[in-house]
């Protein structure tokens, strides 16, 4: 999705602007662009269709010198991707806008401008934000009061940044639906959508709030809050790792952050297991209180972080004696649901920031529950802020577009909800432990989950040319059958779905041929028996097979059965394990068919629009 970065200093801005547009590339965008204000008090703006890097070159062969200017890379909604559509927008060559979010009244503001003689050069509904601006300016004669009233006739999300050519060292940003945070530096201050972008330059941010619009200069941030109140908003020293950024000696982040798994998932259990159950604390301090009134668990999520939702209402239900529902985001958020007495809505999120899951959370305030716990891996996100409690999952930033131990770390975050909530509803000492005990042989499990990569990269040839692939799975494998489904479709753009095993007589059958590869996930479980009857009916109508199964489930290799042998675990836990090869499979599969595995097509990594 669209990333924002600002800067107002005393250097020459428009590296820090590109290494910071960089740095945000892994959101997904089509254009981008940047605009500064120059010595003579004149904008200089340059946009480019593609990659950052085509912006950077054509900034080398002209460079824009100075010292407050605004970047943007853009996912196009509003009008095509065309360099008249790239951001920054201007107004009369005196306001810059860049912008993230969606206006829904854009159209009627269009018409009103236009009536009052702007002319527009772009599709988009950004291009509004500039005009507005201008002309309330006229009328108020400052920027920060115009900003201020412009934001009152805006319906929709934003967060925008603007500048002006009459305050040249100065930029006013304004905040709702759409994140921002303002980087914190000596005699410098900056403004991005995440502070990825800004963690060369600084440490110290300040995260906007809801309704926040700021004013700043190199020496000093004004905040307001949506009722226009002067407010202090802390400054918060961050920890992440400067290295985040970097894809060390990997290929691409994403395989990177494949092998990342273990730690990642020994990161998000460490100090959160004691006494061989799971420390309420993990959710939040005082979690307890909310924790032991719930009967009921409702789920809302989107894509990966949804399947992850589905594995845990298995464990939900089968171990805590806690009924649970799933819901995907987009359809919750415009329907009315009804809510069981004793209900725990929990949201499941990477960003913390997707668009249809904060707004579920929202919407849910409203609906009666006993309270809201997200399970998030960035901490200061709007849903980590809104929930009455948070699971941190400790992944460390995730830059490939395919989330991946995003994923594994949420499934171990929702094994451990499975025990804190299972202690309340009857869930015995002996299983607590059993649990917990799986639990710690995870990061192992995994570490030898990602030694298949080599057999794994053999593999991906035979699905190289393929255009359809079937994935199966039963019970708690479903959901994961159904996200290497996902991981398959999203990076090497072959048509994947997933069925419950039991299903494919009920229809899919049909579409089984010879040129129709089929992916089974068969862990050493009660339903094993049954999958071995489903992988028959899909042998004899001649397809080829890949099983990925546990070394002990005695399937054989031959002709059209291809056996790929994880490792023996914990069947608590074996959604999780199963994961990895998966992941794997789709990585090497779109490494053979040479796509762009970081940044697929038509994807952004933080989906912050509706
Ligand atoms: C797929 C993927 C997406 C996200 C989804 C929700 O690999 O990453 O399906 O899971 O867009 O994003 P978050 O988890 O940030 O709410």
């Amino acid at each position: 999705m669209c990333g924002i970065v600002g800067a107002t200093s005393e250097r020459r801005v428009s590296d820090i602007l590109l290494e910071g547009l960089k740095r945000l590339e892994y959101r997904g965008y089509d254009s981008a662009g940047l605009a500064i204000i120059d010595k003579n008090q004149k904008l200089q703006i340059t946009r480019r269709i593609g990659k950052v890097q085509e912006l950077a070159n054509a900034i080398e062969a002209s460079p824009l010198d100075g010292t407050t200017g605004i970047a943007h890379t853009r996912w196009a909604t509003h009008g095509g991707v065309t360099e008249a559509n790239a951001h920054p927008h201007l107004s009369d060559n005196e306001i810059a806008v860049v912008h993230n979010g969606i206006i829904e009244n854009h159209e009627t503001l269009r018409e009103q401008l236009q009536a009052l003689g702007y002319v527009f050069n772009s599709q988009t509904d950004t291009e509004v934000i500039a005009h507005l601006i201008h002309h309330e300016r006229k009328t108020h004669g400052d920027l920060l009061t115009a900003v201020k009233a412009t934001a009152r006739q805006l319906e929709g999300a934003y967060g925008a940044v603007v500048m002006d050519t009459r305050n040249p060292e100065r930029l006013v940003v304004a905040r709702s639906g759409s994140p921002l945070v303002i980087g914190v530096g000596i005699g410098e201050n900056f403004v991005a959508s995440d502070q990825l972008a800004l963690l060369p330059i600084t440490r110290k941010f300040i995260y906007l709030e809801e309704g926040d619009v700021a004013d700043i200069n190199r020496t000093n941030i004004s905040i307001f809050d949506q009722n226009d109140q002067p407010v202090e908003r802390q400054v918060v020293e961050s920890e992440s790792s400067y290295d985040a950024g970097g894809k060390g000696q990997y290929r691409h982040y994403m395989l990177k952050e494949i092998y990342e798994q273990p730690i990642a998932v020994r990161n998000t259990l460490e100090g959160r297991i004691a006494n061989d159950t799971v420390l309420d604390d993990a959710f939040g301090k005082g979690a307890s209180e909310l924790l032991k009134t719930i009967k009921h668990v409702k789920i809302i999520a989107c894509g990966t972080s949804y399947h992850a939702g589905m594995v845990a209402s298995y464990w939900l239900e089968s171990l805590a004696n806690v009924s649970c529902s799933v819901e995907i985001a987009s359809e919750f958020r415009y329907r009315k649901s009804y809510v069981r007495p004793s209900s725990l809505l929990v949201t499941i999120s990477q960003s913390g920031e997707t668009a249809d899951t904060l707004a579920a959370l929202r919407l849910s305030k409203e609906l009666g529950y006993n309270g809201s716990l997200t399970i998030c891996n960035v901490a200061t996100s709007s849903m980590v802020r809104e929930s009455d409690l948070a699971f941190m999952t400790r992944a460390g930033t995730e830059i490939g577009v395919a989330s991946t131990k995003a994923f594994t770390t949420q499934l171990t975050g929702l094994l451990m909800l499975t025990v804190a909530l299972g202690k309340y509803q009857g869930m015995s000492k002996q299983q607590q432990s059993a649990i917990v005990s799986a639990l710690q042989t995870l990061p192992t499990k995994l570490e030898e989950s990602v030694s298949l990569a080599d057999e794994l990269e053999k593999l991906a040839h035979e699905f190289a040319n393929k255009e359809h692939s079937i994935f199966l799975g039963r019970g708690n494998q479903y959901p994961i059958a159904m996200e290497g489904a996902l991981k398959l479709k999203e990076i090497s753009y072959i048509h994947a779905e997933a069925y419950a095993s039991g299903e494919l007589k009920h229809g899919p059958l049909a579409l089984i041929d010879d040129d129709m590869p089929v992916i089974v996930v068969a862990p050493n479980n009660e339903l094993l028996e049954k999958l071995k009857s489903n992988v028959e009916e899909v042998r004899a109508r001649g397809s080829l097979m890949y099983v990925f199964a546990d070394k002990n489930a005695q399937f054989k290799n031959d002709d059209t059965l291809n056996v790929l042998n994880v490792c023996h675990c914990d069947e608590i836990i074996a959604p999780i394990v199963y994961t990895v090869p998966l992941q794997l499979l789709s990585y090497y599969v779109a490494l053979v068919k040479g796509t762009d595995v970081d940044q697929p097509r038509n994807l952004a990594k933080s989906v912050t629009v509706e």
